[in-house]
């Protein structure tokens, strides 16, 4: 068994479904792979992306992104029935959104979903903002905005509150074996690819296409590290902001890889013929490791 990381699929994109139909259906039939979140708001296509995973690697595990909850084409209420309806099409398919312990031969690895939401910075001091010069907050560019509606949430104060709670139900995880945890959204500031300068596969130093437009106000939350963390997760994989990357900060591996969208792709040199998910643990040597970016 074998352990495999990807986000980002968002297979609304022609050529991205393509992708997904290219995985090997011989290479991964007793693996495990991990899907952080954003595959697409058309329940069909998402159906369709996870029964061609589940045709390919022995185990799924899925939380939904925020595109995933996007309400546009839905007869629903707002996106939290989504994403139970989401979740609901999860077990249909088999696939996992609850943690599970998979037996490997000599060790054993705890696998944690987290489900999660962004906090913006006037909802709670969890939020990742940092403030960017000349941003506008005003320019409503966040196709979010025009796509996600919340139902009162009357407990939970918020969409981030709400999903964290969800979480607590399998806290504490007391495991003695390796967790790994994942979510979409980010957990940690420092995770962040820089805002502004922008930078192409050359190095070359690009202007920034969006000035107005602040990717930190819709990034993620530091409750869901402290979460990760009380969970004794060694691990986390997230997606979201499309960029790759690979930390270790304060005795926790942070990693992203997202196929994301085509332009992405060719603006960071990648060859989709060449890019695969990425293996990230093995029974021979469990968490594997690479040079930090
Ligand atoms: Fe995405
Ligand atoms: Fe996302």
């Amino acid at each position: 068994m074998r352990v495999w990381a990807i986000s980002d699929l968002h297979t609304d994109f022609e050529e991205n479904l393509q992708w997904v139909q290219q995985l090997s259906l011989a290479d991964y039939r007793d693996d495990v792979l991990i899907v952080a979140g954003d595959i697409s708001d058309d329940v069909a296509i998402l159906e369709t992306t996870l029964h061609l995973l589940t045709q390919r690697y022995r185990q799924v595990f899925f939380v939904p992104g925020n595109h995933d909850l996007w309400i546009r084409k839905d007869n629903l209420n707002d996106s939290l029935e989504k994403f139970y309806k989401v979740l609901n099409l999860c077990a249909s398919l088999e696939v996992n959104t609850a943690p599970q312990l998979l037996n490997a031969v000599d060790s054993a690895l705890y696998i944690l979903p987290l489900f999660s939401w962004y906090v913006k910075p006037e909802e709670g001091n969890e939020t990742l903002y940092m403030p960017k010069p000349g941003e506008n907050s005003k320019t409503k560019v966040w196709m979010d905005d025009y796509h996600i509606r919340w139902p009162v949430f009357s407990e939970a104060g918020n969409a981030s509150e709400y999903f964290l709670q969800l979480n607590d139900q399998y806290f504490p995880v007391l495991t003695p074996h390796t967790v790994i945890s994942f979510s979409h959204f980010l957990p940690r500031r420092e995770l962040m690819r820089g805002l502004y300068p922008v930078y192409d596969a050359r190095g070359r130093k690009l202007k920034d296409p969006a000035p107005y437009f602040n990717f930190s106000r819709f990034a993620g939350s530091s409750a869901l590290d402290a979460q990760l963390r009380a969970a004794g997760s060694s691990f986390h994989i997230y997606g979201h902001q499309h960029r790759n990357r690979y930390r270790r900060i304060d005795g926790v591996t942070y990693f992203s890889h997202g196929l994301g969208y085509r332009r992405e792709r060719v603006f960071a040199g990648i060859d989709d013929k060449a890019y695969l998910p990425e293996l990230i643990w093995t029974e021979a040597n469990g968490l594997l490791t690479r040079p930090e970016n």
